[in-house]
């Protein structure tokens, strides 16, 4: 067996104990830390599926990237819409190739499966495209793989999740990815972000999952943005030989706002 570690939406801010709707986001992300170092979970990868900052400063990934120093040797990462590929690229250096505002991506094997990071960032907007290239690319890396079963972890859930308005900053080309995972039946499982909540739905052969953030937790109902009091999480996946088991992980004892949605 294999383990993942997904950590999404950070939302960490370059001054520490900056609030976000009332949610110390770098404070929960050191709690989050915490529990993995408490817990003495031993994983294989970790990888975090967008949103490191929000306010995509150097400083601001740079104690994204302190406070998961312990793993950087098995850290992998995609952005979200509050990243700049840039700025993620060059404190991360040592984890991420390529120039610039190059697609940020990833591809590695674990006990027959193959792991896919997809890069949904559109840059200035808030909703992701996953663009002919970056599918071409995941496709012929798929293609060239004997691993029997992929996981594919992108930000923009692949998919509707039922939320008007978290659908209409969703992923504009999901099709793109749909069509693929229609027509293999190897992905076999999609972890997402984005939505900062905990969603299911399946897709050809695969499950796709979203994780509730490290820090601030939203709720998908209603036709404007709401935050929600909850804990921060993070996803724990085991690739077995024959198949996955997931589990998403609360980190108890948090002080919660009690109603972020009226806090600044
Ligand atoms: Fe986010």
């Amino acid at each position: 067996m294999s383990r993942i570690l997904q950590l999404t939406d950070l939302h960490v801010f370059q001054t520490p104990g900056t609030l976000l709707r009332g949610v110390d986001t770098g404070g929960y992300l050191q709690k989050v830390v915490q529990h993995i170092k408490d817990t003495d979970v031993a994983f294989d990868a970790m990888i975090v599926t967008g949103d490191h900052t929000h306010d995509e400063l150097p400083a601001s990934y740079q104690a994204v990237r302190s406070l998961l120093s312990p793993w950087i040797d098995r850290l992998w990462q995609v952005p979200g819409n509050h990243d700049d590929r840039q700025v993620l690229r060059t404190v991360f250096a040592d984890r991420i190739a390529g120039e610039a505002d190059a697609p940020i991506q990833f591809a590695f094997e674990l006990n027959n499966w193959l792991c896919l990071g997809l890069d949904t960032h559109l840059p200035g907007a808030v909703s992701g495209r996953i663009g002919a290239d970056r599918i071409l690319w995941a496709r012929q890396i798929a293609d060239r793989s004997a691993a029997a079963r992929m996981a594919l972890f992108c930000h923009h859930p692949p998919v509707l999740i039922g939320s008007p308005w978290m659908d209409a900053i969703g992923l504009e080309d999901r099709e793109l990815i749909q069509d693929w995972c229609v027509s293999d039946s190897r992905v076999q499982l999609i972890c997402c972000g984005h939505v900062h909540h905990e969603f299911s739905a399946r897709l050809g052969n695969a499950e796709v999952l979203t994780t509730p953030s490290t820090g601030i937790q939203f709720s998908p109902e209603g036709s404007t943005p709401r935050f929600v009091p909850g804990s921060p999480g993070y996803r724990i996946i085991d690739l077995q030989s024959d198949g996955y088991r997931t589990q998403v992980i609360r980190i108890p004892d948090v002080a919660i706002p009690e109603n972020p949605a009226d806090t600044k």
